[in-house]
């Protein structure tokens, strides 16, 4: 099939290439020009695991433009994969969805053939319907579900897999409400051997939210459980072994430390808690989930300052800056908070990570250009008068950190068996 993508993030970009992959022809959509320059010579604007091989092996079996006319009259299926980002108040700005629409609804009026339109940003449930039918309706002065195909397909992918878990999900949703696109969704996931789920579009956009929020929960929970653990004396870590094994909770999504952030769970959580307020609803315990994740990270200095109660002067070296490992995503890191209150606190700051250390200055000036880089996390240890661990790389179990007093985040076993004080904050 001839698909095109609209936004060649990371999203965009994994679906087309995967869909490259699948037997499809891509073009990639971006009003940036240097992400088209880039996909064009089969170098993906962002890191993300496996991916530049396959734009290497596939290379003239898709390109990239800036046209979105041509690349919508030149396909049969479109997917909207631009972002949604948080306004200042939590809610989610949909300005770059509502320009895809319109420029989508132009050309769908010089279209000869039938054209199906998926939306794959996570879009709050009412949005595909309530905003963008209309603007696709209005500019191309045909009918949704009749003349064209209108359909919601969210992306459940995590960043450093997440072409893996676009060629093997756990599942796959699409809301579709015409028997028409429907056939043509079909046959475009018919390579994927996963439980297909078929609904209305307002459910599968919704499906999304839940998923996010109750991963979020799951997590903040353990962390909760995690804090209480850690004054009992008790290895939470272990107590969600146990409680993993009951096969109604799975044991996926426990990892106690210092919280989630990303560019998925707290942008999606705080949209859904405004939402629910907007329709009178108080939700209470999602704005729980994300009060226990702003406090965790700081649970960090906590420990640390019963070492060291006081850190002005004091060289405080952190290892990580992604939010999570494999990825130079820095969105919404855990690492930003701890930075931040650490400069506070006056002291100083040496920092690591593999790949984000460019990101970090660049994301977060306020904290990212007051602190120093290093170019190991060997360095971290030799400078520094403790060590925090914020992104859980596994180079960081490579090191010795014999003599050093460290205050773990995400439980690196080397450091706890090494270290000469250790202080994990759940455990
Ligand atoms: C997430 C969802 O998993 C994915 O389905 C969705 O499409 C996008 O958002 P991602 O943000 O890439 O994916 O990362 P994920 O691996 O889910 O981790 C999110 C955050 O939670 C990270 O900061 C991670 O460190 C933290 N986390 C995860 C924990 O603290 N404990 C855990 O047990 C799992």
């Amino acid at each position: 099939m001839k698909i095109s993508v609209i936004g060649s993030g990371y999203v965009g970009l994994v679906t087309g290439t995967g869909f490259v992959k699948l037997g499809n022809e891509v073009i990639f959509v971006d009003v940036d020009e240097r992400k088209v320059e880039m996909i064009n010579n089969a170098q993906p604007p962002i890191y993300e695991e496996g991916l530049e091989e396959l734009m290497k092996q596939f290379k003239g079996k898709y390109h990239a433009t800036k046209d979105y006319r041509k690349a919508i009259l030149n396909s049969d299926v479109t997917f909207i994969c631009v972002g949604t980002p948080s306004r200042e108040d939590g809610s989610i700005d949909l300005t770059y969805v509502k320009q895809v629409a319109k420029e989508l609804g132009k050309a769908l009026r010089e279209k000869k053939n039938y054209h199906v339109v998926v939306v794959k940003s996570t879009v709050l449930p009412g949005t595909t319907e309530e905003i963008v039918k209309p603007i696709l309706e209005n500019y191309s002065d045909k009918k949704a579900f009749q003349d064209f195909g209108l359909a919601m397909n969210p992306e459940f992918l995590r960043e450093g897999i997440a072409l893996s878990d676009f060629l093997n999900p756990d599942r796959i949703v699409i809301g579709v409400q015409d028997e028409r696109a429907k056939r043509v969704l079909e046959e475009l996931y018919a390579p994927i051997n996963a439980p297909k789920l078929f609904t209305d579009i307002k459910t599968a956009e919704m499906i999304k939210y839940a998923s996010n929020a109750f991963l979020a929960t799951k997590i903040s929970f353990a962390n909760e459980i995690g804090n209480i653990c850690k004054k009992l004396g008790i290895d939470s870590w272990k107590v969600f072994e146990g409680v993993g094994l009951d096969h109604r909770i799975s044991p996926h999504f426990f990892r106690t430390g210092i919280g989630w952030g990303g560019s998925c769970f707290p942008k999606d959580t705080r949209a859904l808690i405004r939402k629910a307020e907007e329709l009178g609803e108080e939700p209470l315990i999602l704005k729980a989930v994300v009060e226990v994740n702003e406090r965790q990270p700081l649970k960090l200095i906590e420990l640390l300052k019963k070492h060291i109660p006081e850190l002005k002067g004091k060289t405080i070296g952190v290892l990580g800056l992604a939010f999570k490992p494999d990825t130079d995503d820095v969105r919404e890191t855990r690492a930003h908070v701890v930075v931040k209150k650490l400069l506070e606190e006056e002291a100083r700051v040496i920092a690591y990570d593999p790949q984000a250390m460019e990101n970090f200055k660049r994301f977060y000036p306020d904290v990212g250009e007051n602190i120093e880089y290093a170019s190991s996390g060997e360095e971290v240890l030799n400078r520094s008068d403790a060590v925090l661990i914020v992104t859980e790389w596994s180079e960081f179990e490579e090191l010795d950190y014999s003599g050093k007093i460290v205050i773990d985040g995400r439980r690196v076993r080397k450091a706890e068996e090494t270290a000469k004080v250790y202080e994990g904050v759940c455990w």
